[in-house]
């Protein structure tokens, strides 16, 4: 087997794509900003078709939700060219593409967990960008995976580390409870990639942790995993104005993975239990 080319692999899940790679002795090689820019198509050609791959993985994305809202632009040329870009190389040199995208393609109204085959209807720049991407990749690679995730942690910004900054600083914290959704462990979501990208189950799928709570739950349970005494009291959204409006509702349901036998998230609570023991 030729390596594994890993793109953005010092965000949250290239961090630990890289470390599970490491453990369960792969090759991979990593390509990143500055050098390596995804939106730049001939040199991601050119770099791509030097080297001997079997697998890319693309973690690289503009995450910032808000910041897409007053960078369309930038959010437009990474998020959906740049993932067209590497579909583009995959298939010059017949590569597996794995690609990752989000809970932000739905409309965030649902009332029960979206299946694969649901209607996208993203309201954010975040979430045009993104699925355009999907598609992107469906058109372009014959050999994909897209993994839509959401509500992510692991070695980086998230949800997780700014709740323990802010109880350090903070007598009481106000959290939003009107917004429902999976917190997600990097951990498990790198262990699914890995188990399918050797495979030919190629195709689209949901994955995300087991199970659902708001963010005031997430924090809640953040704090009492780490016996933290503070005061949190839920508000609505309204109350926390933000440039790109967050979706109501973005529980996933694994359809496709359980129908293939390969839905191994944990719930929630277990992985985000996990995590904590290191934080
Ligand atoms: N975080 C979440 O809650 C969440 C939820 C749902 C889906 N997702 C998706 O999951 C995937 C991984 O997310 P993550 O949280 O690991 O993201 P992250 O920590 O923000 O990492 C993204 C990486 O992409 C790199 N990057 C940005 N623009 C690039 C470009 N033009 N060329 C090459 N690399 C570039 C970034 O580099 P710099 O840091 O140098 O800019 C960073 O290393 C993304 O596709 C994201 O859309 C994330």
């Amino acid at each position: 087997m030729g390596a594994i080319l890993l793109v953005g692999s010092s965000g949250q899940l290239g961090l630990e794509l890289q470390k599970q790679l490491k453990d369960k002795n792969f090759e991979y090689i990593t390509l990143d900003l500055p050098k390596f820019d995804i939106t730049e198509l001939d040199l991601v050609i050119e770099k791509i078709t030097n080297e001997k791959l079997d697998i890319i993985i693309n973690c690289a994305a503009y995450t910032d939700v808000d910041g897409c809202e007053n960078n369309k632009e930038t959010a437009f040329k990474v998020n959906a060219l740049g993932a067209k870009n590497l579909a583009i190389a995959a298939e010059k040199i017949g590569a597996k593409l794995v690609h990752v995208s989000t809970d932000y393609i739905f409309n965030g109204q649902g009332e029960k967990p979206y299946k694969e085959y649901e209607h996208s209807s993203p309201q954010t720049v975040y979430g045009k960008s993104k699925l355009l991407g999907e598609k992107y990749v469906e058109q372009f690679s014959s050999k994909f995976f897209i993994f839509r995730t959401a509500w992510l942690y692991g070695d980086g910004n998230n949800f997780v580390r700014t709740m323990l900054r802010l109880a350090e600083e903070n007598e009481e914290l106000n959290v939003v409870n009107d917004q429902i959704g999976s917190p997600t462990s990097t951990v498990d979501l790198a262990k699914t990639i890995i188990d399918l990208m050797e495979t030919e189950h190629y195709g689209l799928y949901h994955a995300t942790c087991e199970g659902q709570c708001s963010w005031y739950d997430f924090a809640k349970k953040i704090f009492e995993i780490k016996n933290i005494d503070i005061k949190v009291s839920p508000v609505s959204s309204d109350e926390f104005k933000r440039a790109a409006e967050r979706p109501k509702y973005s529980v996933l349901d694994n359809y496709m993975l359980k129908l293939i036998d390969k839905n191994n998230f944990r719930y929630w609570e277990e992985s985000l239990e996990e995590y904590l023991e290191m934080e």
